[in-house]
């Protein structure tokens, strides 16, 4: 890419796509300078396709086959991300483990959103596993994708502190909101890192 070409984007998605929108936002505000080319949904009730149409983002379903192994599923997501030839692949709550096939593909290339403090608290659940182990402190961390799950390097976290009121619902509405805040700033971070 050119010094100053935005960074072209795909993003992967399940649901709401909220953290899609802040990224899109954050793009339409000049706060950002990328360029989502593509959104994939593996669901098409995914609420994040609406979200895309309305801002006139090309959006594509790539829907599971009954039985089909995982290898083969990231065959199909990686031959509708290549005609695309991004400079980063945005996990935005997308509900489904990568295979080595396609973390190897785009090396280095993919970056995820995982709604606690990692490296701890991996995996789902993460709300109601900070309350039952009596946590302080909560939060959200963009990372890079590996092979292993949750365990890439870090680019950026956000933590809050936990109330003695606050419920898994409270909680994930509190991490939303620092989310759609830090996934933006992280794509920043990594435009920044590529132009130093
Ligand atoms: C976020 O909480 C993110 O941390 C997790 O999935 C959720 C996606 O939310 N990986 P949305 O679809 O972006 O609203």
């Amino acid at each position: 890419m050119s010094n100053d070409a935005p960074l072209n984007l795909v993003v992967l998605i399940s649901g709401e796509g909220s953290n899609f929108q802040a990224i899109q936002d954050a793009i339409d505000a000049s706060k950002l300078n990328a360029h989502i080319s593509l959104l994939i949904s593996n669901r098409a009730d995914a609420n994040g396709l609406n979200r895309a149409r309305r801002a006139g983002i090309d959006c594509t379903v790539v829907k599971p086959l009954k039985g089909q192994p995982r290898s083969e599923y990231d065959q199909r997501l990686i031959e509708a991300i290549e005609p695309h030839a991004p400079d980063l692949i945005v996990l935005a709550g997308f509900m489904r483990i990568l295979s080595p096939l396609f973390i190897q593909h785009f090396s280095g290339k993919v970056i995820n959103i995982h709604p606690s403090l990692l490296p701890a608290y991996k995996g789902l659940d993460t709300h109601q596993r900070v309350l039952d182990a009596g946590e302080k402190h909560h939060g959200a961390s963009v990372h890079y994708v590996t092979e292993e799950l949750d365990a890439g390097e870090r680019i950026i976290q956000s933590r809050i502190t936990i109330d003695t009121n606050d419920t898994a619902s409270t909680l994930q509405q509190r991490i939303h909101q620092e989310e759609h805040v830090i996934y933006p700033r992280a794509i920043q971070l990594i435009i920044d890192q590529k132009r130093a």
